[in-house]
């Protein structure tokens, strides 16, 4: 049984006036075959979302006629390559009110469309639109994390829209998930999860290549591409042999006769991502192997098909002893890759997480992404809110990843942030068209969708999905400015309504770190859920996730005295972030072991921030469900009512994670807040200072 979903930013929501009435009755397309999938997509949703919109059913002319059709001008669909690449569109208007959508290919007249649409829902008149569209970044990729028996890992939407009883699905709401995909840019989609067991690793057999091929159809029609997890044991789960190492003839083999029927089914797949050596994955390290070896030969056997091996960097040693002050967690990316560096084939992507730990609220950007020089890299960032509230706590993560992508590493002389180097504009191609013309660079991004109604549990958590990939499009757009366009089209263009939810996303993520894990220290959730606080469930455990607090200070030493971690990063980064007065206050307990006594630039103590920050925390949760509640009467009642109940079990959450912080660093310093404030001690609520040890 199909359940039943909403249609998110593309609801298409009647609009009052029509000024955009004129152009959009009549469309003549030049150089473009209506019989294209592509095409043939862009028209349909062209006639939905003006039928929808306008309440007008646009009709197909001739460029020659369009002017006399309608009052104005009408809209003037041509092919033009000039200035533009592969995604690229541009859209003016002429004298006579025509408006001229140009695109090179297929998908530039897609995501025009889409733009065009865009505009008309949140009322712009086309007729003065005059802008031009390139892709920043090449692969635009989601990630789903989901498993054939309908789970999703870190999924908290509800269940896998993709697989179900261990058997591929492919319905309306596949359609629909292309559709919203597109519709901001989204061009790579990697349906299972990253840890590929039990029957995800048959996805590569006969057994689900039909269903996947229909898949991958769908997806074509909307410029996307299909991509899969692949389990790099496969050789010996599913062929029998006794090694799966990546410099054996016979392994080679395998995979070759593998990757024949794979692409002779799904000729438009593009490619595979692989979770190798990590967290129990196998992976070359196994056989003493290199991961460049490993990667190099599933990429040597794409080849011909023209896809791409998709690496993942996140490697490290998961069964560390706490004791262990040395190895650091944070060092492993840097340490397993840099010394491949250059030695990967052509068509293998290095795909690298935002920070060197895992999507932690707040992190340092990984040394990675600097550190590479002649490897393609792609960023990987988290839209499913694993560690930043599970979509039960409002976390707006636009803010983040453009903090992330606009990082200067100091890796060159110019273009040297984040944005520059996964864009390919640093270390690829310098010819953008070149560059385009085999997609190597670019974004992915865990997904936070599911088969609930509104796609992503929290409706407020979509922004982050439509966000993702208009900035993935377009690294330029600030957090506002796409927050601002997701509150338009999904609620209201009614600028009471829409900016009251563009302030509750655009503060939401600093709220949320302040009543978690203070100042880049991290963790300190629940163990394997993730969700909620618990100070030390990972402090004694084997997973090299500590803060190392005692009764005089938090945080882990990672300067050059300790674990030296700071040394990947290239100077200023590495001085800034060793001496303690320099780092950036946000960073310091990444970077340091402080006393709580230590003197913050904001002028507080340590151990007053730490108080401070989570008092203020839940004020502001409880202020934004102020915000929330007043806007009742201008919202429809489901979503409404479904954040409603969200941002009751956020302020739970905060409130439980203020009391447990706080009360955890009154008892390791004795430190009492100085304003007195409810902090649980020995003796139960303290004021504090009665009892203080100062
Ligand atoms: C995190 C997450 C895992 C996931 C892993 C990964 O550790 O908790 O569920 O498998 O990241 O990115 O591979």
């Amino acid at each position: 049984m199909e359940k039943k979903w909403t249609q998110l930013w593309l609801a298409y929501r009647p609009c009052r006036e029509s000024e955009n009435g004129p152009v959009v009755r009549y469309t003549a397309l030049e150089g473009f075959d209506l019989a294209h999938p592509v095409v043939k997509n862009a028209w349909r949703e062209w006639r939905r979302g003006i039928g929808g919109m306008l309440g007008i059913t646009p009709k197909l002319t001739e460029r020659e006629t369009l002017q006399k059709e309608g009052a104005r001008g009408g809209l003037w669909i041509r092919r033009n390559e000039d200035g533009l690449i592969l995604g690229g569109y541009r859209i003016h208007a002429d004298a006579a009110g025509t408006v001229c959508l140009e695109a090179g290919e297929e998908t530039g007249l897609l995501y025009g469309v889409f733009y065009l649409l865009r505009c008309v829902a949140m009322q712009r008149p086309l007729t003065e639109l005059s802008i031009c569209c390139n892709p920043d970044n090449l692969l635009r990729m989601t990630n789903h994390w989901d498993n054939m028996d309908g789970s999703i890992e870190r999924g908290y939407s509800g269940r896998s829209f993709f697989f179900e009883k261990n058997r591929v699905i492919v319905n309306g709401r596949t359609r629909d998930f292309a559709r919203l995909a597109a519709s901001v840019g989204i061009n790579g989609v990697v349906i299972n999860n990253v840890n590929v067991k039990d029957e995800a690793t048959w996805l590569i057999t006969q057994k689900h290549l039909g269903a996947l091929a229909k898949m991958a159809e769908i997806f074509a029609g909307y410029g996307i591409r299909l991509f899969l997890s692949l389990n790099y044991a496969a050789p010996m789960e599913l062929g029998g042999l006794d090694s799966a190492d990546p410099l054996s003839e016979e392994v080679r083999s395998w995979w070759a006769e593998r990757f024949r029927i794979v692409f002779s089914a799904i000729p438009k797949l593009g490619g595979f991502l692989v979770k190798a050596d990590s967290e129990g994955r196998p992976g070359p390290f196994t056989y003493g192997r290199t991961q460049a070896d490993g990667a190099n030969l599933l990429a040597d056997l794409v080849q011909p098909y023209g896809a791409v091996i998709l690496w993942r960097c996140f490697v490290y040693n998961c069964t560390q002893d706490w004791r262990d002050y040395k190895t650091d967690r944070a060092r492993a990316g840097y340490d397993n890759f840099i010394g491949t560096d250059g030695a990967y084939h052509e068509n293998v992507i290095l795909q690298i997480k935002n920070g060197p730990m895992d999507f932690q609220i707040r992190e340092p950007v990984s040394p990675l992404f600097g550190g590479l020089r002649r490897t393609n890299q792609m960023l990987e960032v988290q839209i499913a809110q694993e560690y930043t509230g599970q979509q039960i706590d409002l976390c707006y993560l636009i803010p983040l990843f453009q903090e992330v992508l606009s990082f200067q590493t100091y890796c060159a002389k110019q273009q040297d942030t984040v944005a520059d180097i996964v864009s390919g504009r640093t270390f690829g191609e310098k010819d953008e068209k070149e560059r385009a013309a085999r997609p190597r660079w670019g974004m992915a991004a865990v997904c936070n969708t599911g088969n609930e109604e509104n796609w992503t549990g929290n409706d407020l958590a979509a922004a982050n999905f439509y966000g993702f990939g208009r900035l993935a499009f377009d690294t330029s757009l600030s957090a506002e400015e796409i927050a601002k366009e997701w509150a338009s089209l999904t609620f209201s263009n009614d600028p009471g309504t829409r900016d009251a939810v563009v302030a509750l996303l655009m503060g939401s993520r600093d709220t949320y770190e302040k009543y978690t894990s203070p100042l880049g220290i991290g963790w300190m959730v629940t163990p394997s859920t993730h969700y909620g606080p618990s100070v030390d469930g990972y402090e004694y455990s084997r997973w090299g996730t500590y803060h190392r607090a005692d009764h005089l200070g938090v945080g882990v030493d990672r300067t050059d005295v300790g674990t030296g971690f700071v040394r990947q990063y290239h100077e200023p980064n590495a001085s800034r972030y060793n001496r303690l007065e320099q780092c950036p206050q946000e960073l310091l307990l990444f970077f340091h072991h402080v006393p709580y006594s230590y003197v913050l630039p904001s002028g507080k103590t340590l151990i007053q921030h730490i108080y401070d920050s989570h008092f203020e925390g839940v004020r502001e949760v409880e202020r934004m469900i102020e915000v929330w509640e007043s806007l009742r009467e201008k919202l429809p009642s489901k979503p409404y009512e479904r954040v409603r109940e969200r941002f009751a079990r956020q302020l739970e959450n905060a409130r439980e994670w203020r009391d447990q912080v706080n009360s955890y660093f009154y008892r390791k310093s004795g430190i009492a807040d100085e304003k007195g404030r409810p902090v649980y001690g020995a003796l139960g609520k303290e004021t504090g200072n009665e009892i203080s040890v100062q």
